[in-house]
């Protein structure tokens, strides 16, 4: 059992203070029944709530894949800086965050959410998580380069990176490579298992390389919806959502 006002701030249909201004004005009904109090209790799995005439179906955790452009910054709020979570103001679901962060300038698949279990499964360095990078170099991309980077560099923390997995793009069904860009020498899949600071960047600096373009293409098993223009959004599907909780051994 739940009260209405939480219900509704559950669903990000405001602040506490709003959703008791919104229920009090009467745009709020239960089982079809216009409801003005705050507290009412009801049971979130079988009341039928609407706001506004629109039916709201619980959910306390909400998961979205974001196509993240660059020129925004991964964090929730920021006084100067478009944020994440600016690209979202219409996503239902209350303190939604990025789980981890891209930099300003990366692009491609940033999970937001709501479930802090989840993101710290999913962050948690023990759980060596695989996200797949396609990343454009400034420089050819040497055998010896993607030799060193498979075996792990030195980035300057004490360990050197762990082995990464690197392949480069086959032209003929890659959507990178346009006919007249010949990017296949200085361009690269890169798929890491650890989330350091600038890791991308900083690797291929290691190796001699500089990194021009940088995005994210996967995380776990869930993958870049290429259907997403950048700064658009969408719920995770129910089979996404379940392959990553059996992924961070949250399944039932
Ligand atoms: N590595 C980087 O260098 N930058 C990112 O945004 C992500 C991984």
């Amino acid at each position: 059992m739940i009260r209405l006002d939480r219900f509704l701030c559950d669903m990000g249909i405001g602040s506490r203070s709003q959703v008791k201004s919104y229920i009090k004005k009467g745009q709020v009904t239960v089982n079809g029944q216009v409801c003005t109090q705050s507290d009412y209790k009801l049971d979130e799995c079988s009341t039928a709530v609407a706001f506004g005439g629109k039916e709201l179906h619980y959910q306390r955790f909400h998961y979205y894949m974001l196509h993240k452009p660059a020129g925004v910054i991964s964090a929730v709020t920021d006084r100067k800086e478009t944020t994440v979570l600016n690209l979202l103001r219409d996503a239902p679901g209350k303190e939604l965050f990025p789980v981890g962060r891209l930099d300003k300038d990366t692009e491609g698949l940033l999970l937001i959410t709501n479930d802090g279990k989840l993101a710290h499964e999913l962050l948690s360095p023990s759980r060596r998580i695989p996200k797949t990078y396609f990343v454009k170099t400034a420089q050819m991309v040497t055998e010896e380069m993607i030799h060193q980077l498979k075996e792990g560099v030195n980035i300057g923390n004490e360990k050197k990176t762990l082995p990464a997995c690197v392949s480069r793009p086959e032209e003929a069904s890659n959507p990178f490579l346009g006919d007249t860009e010949n990017l296949r020498d200085s361009s690269l899949f890169l798929t890491i298992v650890e989330g350091r600071f600038h890791q991308v960047k900083r690797m291929l600096r290691a190796v001699g390389n500089e990194v021009v373009y940088l995005k994210r293409m996967s995380m776990g098993t869930l993958k870049l919806d290429e259907g997403l223009k950048k700064g658009e959004y969408r719920a995770l599907s129910e089979e996404e959502l379940r392959q990553l909780r059996e992924l961070t051994g949250m399944g039932e």
